[in-house]
């Protein structure tokens, strides 16, 4: 990991609450909003948008990497986007594949380590192959989790959650005493990975749209009106600093 970033400041004496190293955030997530307005703008279909939002998801996941986040999480489709139409619901599950088909070996360079979280079940054969694919190939990186959400949405998932742990506790493999959020957790699709620190969302609309409910208790929230195609390292970075002035309190003071 290589820590060359003129805003990873080093902490100095006097310097009480200057950003340190110590507060890069460990795990990012993105809601990648605004593709289809981008298209519109230039007068193009709205899957144009996509495909250039596509191709900066690898930027982003360098710069994620080079700046020692351990963790990127994007929205990449939810469980309320199969209401569009088919068409755009078909290309945007065929980007998985032609995303890995073009960045795999980068990304394998990068020792980045490929994951989704969502119910795959149901998505098209060609995108469950090319992500478990993926998956296999980078299981022993140790870098970047770059984790894609497909066919996520946080209901689905806590009511899933909830339905396999009354199962248990009906089989009598769990106790209802022994539940707690801790436990709970296990039974999310995160399970194993640490809550986001930061969420990040383009294209001017500030809301979470069913992403990581549970997850983002405590998350510090950032918003940009850029629209996720004409995101950049840039503009991370912009959020990355705009995290580390910040005090994060978890109810305390
Ligand atoms: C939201 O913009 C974007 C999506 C629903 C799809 C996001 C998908 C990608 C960026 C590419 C995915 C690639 C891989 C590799 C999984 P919108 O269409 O809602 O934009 P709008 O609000 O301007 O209409």
């Amino acid at each position: 990991m290589s820590f060359k970033l003129p805003f990873f400041k080093t902490k100095q004496k006097s310097e009480k609450d200057t950003p340190t190293i110590e507060h890069v955030p460990r795990h990012v997530a993105i809601i990648m909003d605004g593709n289809g307005r981008w298209a519109k703008n230039r007068g193009l279909p709205r899957i144009a948008g996509h495909k250039e939002g596509m191709d900066v998801i690898k930027d982003i996941a360098k710069a994620a990497s080079d700046s020692g986040v351990e963790i990127l999480t994007l929205y990449a489709f939810s469980t309320e986007n199969w209401k569009r139409p088919n068409a755009e619901v078909d290309f945007i599950l065929r980007l998985p594949k032609e995303f890995l088909h073009h960045y795999l070996p980068d990304l394998m360079r990068h020792n980045v380590k490929i994951e989704t979280i969502g119910n795959l079940d149901v998505l098209p054969e060609h995108t469950k192959e090319a992500v478990a694919y993926a998956k296999a190939q980078t299981e022993n990186n140790d870098g970047l989790l770059l984790n894609f959400a497909l066919n996520y949405g946080s209901r689905f998932e806590i009511m899933d959650a909830m339905k396999r742990v009354m199962q248990d506790v009906d089989a009598l493999k769990l106790s209802i005493d022994a539940l707690d959020e801790s436990l709970f957790s296990k039974y999310l699709y995160t399970d194993g990975l640490t809550d986001p620190d930061l969420l990040i969302r383009t294209s001017g609309e500030q809301r979470l749209s069913n992403f990581l409910l549970w997850q983002s208790a405590y998350t510090e929230f950032w918003f940009t009106d850029v629209l996720w195609p004409d995101f950049n390292e840039d503009i991370f970075k912009n959020a990355l600093h705009d995290y580390q002035q910040r005090k994060r309190r978890y109810g305390g003071i």
